[in-house]
Parts: C-alpha cells; structure tokens; sequence
C-alpha cells in the first residue's frame, strides 16, 4: 500500500493506472464504520484509495479540531489488512496554503440540521471533498449513511456541478446496542457510553410508532425528546423529521423522512438517524 503525502505525489500515483478507482475520504480514527465503506470499495473497484485528513474548516472555533483523535499509523495497518492501494495523508498546508480563497457553498440544504448548529460546517465538508475528488479523481465515492445530511450536500454539490463520479451511501454501522460508531464515542466514559444509547433507543422508537401507524411529526418529535431526557447525561440538540433530499422539516410523515438528532453526551456531541418509510 501506498503512503501518499503531496497532492503531486497523488495525482502521480493516480495517474499511473486507468482501472476503475474507488476512493473513501476519512478524517481516521478509523472503526467498523470507516472499514465498511473501504470493503464496499475493494469489492466494486479495480483500486481503492483512501483518505486520512481531519479538515480544519469544518470544525468551528468551538468545536473539538485539535482534541480529535489521531493515530495515522493504527489507520494505514488497518487500511493495508482491508486491500486499500493507496492512502492520500495530506497537511493543512498542502490542502490549505496560503493564499487559499475558494469555496463550495451548496445552498439552502446546508443552513438546517447540522449546519444550524454548525454555521459552515458544510462549506468546510463540500470545499474538501471537492479538492479530494480533484486529485484523486475517483469513480466512485463512498460515504456512511450515518452522517446524513453530509450525504445530501455531497450529492448536491456532484449533481449541480457536473462531477464525474458517483457517490455510494453505505449503511450506518453500529456497536451491538445500537450506538453509531462513531471515532469521538472514543471521548465517552464508561458511564456516558451507557447513556449515549439513548439516541438509538428515541430512533427505534420513532420507527415503532411510524409501523403502528402515527404520522404526526410533531408527536414523533415530543416521544423521541422525553425519552431522551429521561437520560440525565444527555442534552438535546435537535430532533429533525423531514424530507429526505430536501431536509425540510416536516408536519405529517407523507413520504420517505429520515429521522435525525443530535445530543450531547455530557461534553460529547453525537448525531444519528433512520430513514422511515422508504
Ligand atoms: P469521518 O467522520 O471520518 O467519516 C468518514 C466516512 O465514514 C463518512 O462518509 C462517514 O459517514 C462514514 N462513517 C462514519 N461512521 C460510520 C458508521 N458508523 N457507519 C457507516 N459509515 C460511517 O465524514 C467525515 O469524516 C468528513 O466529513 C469527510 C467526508 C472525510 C470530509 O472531511
């Protein structure tokens, strides 16, 4: 397996063979989660290339960027043990030199949700993952099911841009309890662990009371909060029920909508969800 540092180096690489090309952005700390994408690649593509990059203009000034995990070289063994070809492990400088002044905006879809509570979160995701299909120039891009609405805003930005790949959603990977795997649970203690099966526990429920037949959103919304706050480790952020490739939030559910939340887990803040009705 290839370790690739420079932007030149990976485009050298990449140009070296016309195979069909698979490529798997990470920010790593790798888990299950990350490694499924990677085996979904392997299986659909001649060469899969992954990325180890944790974007500084995704995180806001209050966000975890310099407290998040690292360990590159746990990621490359287990990225080699999976039959990855090659792994772009770019520095903020390499992606970001000075000077740098382009941006993707993808429009309203990144202003509800996450990017309500992230303001330019998704400019920061749509602006890398951008520059990473630019060099990598994949085929194909694989992206978890778990961040939701970041699948929304990458297809968008493909679709309305014209790039020429296609992206693959996988599906969210969980623990056996029914918690997302996620590279910051590594911040829960054991304590907090127990009470962030919480955000999984308010989805199965929503999706219980959708096949028994409610259809009000707002009460889906109000079922799914007091459940949540019967645990007093956790703190809502939002309960979102709305369209899936709008992201508007939604009164009945009259459609396929996916489900999503965000809770801090005492200082830990996890998102989940679960498409009903499809
Ligand atoms: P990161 O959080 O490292 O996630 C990389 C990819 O793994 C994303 O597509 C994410 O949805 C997927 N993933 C994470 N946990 C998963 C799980 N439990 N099951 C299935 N897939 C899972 O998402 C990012 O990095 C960044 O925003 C990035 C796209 C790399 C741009 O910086």
């Amino acid at each position: 397996m290839e370790i690739l540092e420079t932007t030149q180096s990976m485009k050298a690489w990449r140009q070296r063979f016309y195979g069909s090309a698979g490529f798997v952005p990470t920010m790593g700390y790798l888990h299950e989660g990350h490694l499924e994408l990677v085996r979904h690649s392997c299986k659909d593509n001649e060469k899969t290339i992954a990325s180890i990059f944790v974007n500084p203009t995704q995180f806001g000034p209050k966000d975890d960027f310099t407290a998040y995990p690292r360990d590159p070289g746990r990621d490359c063994a287990m990225l080699e043990k999976e039959g990855v070809d090659a792994v772009f492990i770019p520095g903020a400088e390499e992606m970001y030199p000075p000077g740098f002044g382009a941006w993707i905006e993808a429009g309203k879809i990144t202003e509800r949700l996450e990017g309500a509570s992230r303001p330019g979160h998704f400019r920061g995701v749509a602006t890398v993952c951008n520059k990473l299909f630019n060099i990598v120039e994949p085929h194909k891009a694989y992206f978890g099911q778990k961040d939701a609405q970041q699948v929304v805003v990458i297809k968008k930005m493909v679709s309305d841009l014209n790039m020429n790949l296609k992206i693959i959603v996988v599906p969210t990977v969980r623990e056996p309890d029914g918690l997302a795997m996620s590279s910051r649970n590594t911040y829960l203690s054991p304590a907090e662990r127990e009470a962030a099966v919480a955000l999984w526990k308010s989805l199965s429920l929503a999706k219980k009371l959708w096949e028994e037949g409610e259809r009000r959103a707002e009460y889906l919304r109000g079922e799914m909060t007091s459940l949540i706050q019967k645990e007093p480790l956790a703190t809502i952020d939002y309960v979102g029920i709305a369209d899936v490739s709008t992201l508007e939030e939604l009164e009945k559910l009259d459609r396929p909508v996916v489900v999503s939340l965000a809770v801090k887990i005492g200082k830990t803040r996890l998102i989940d969800n679960l498409i009903i009705g499809q």
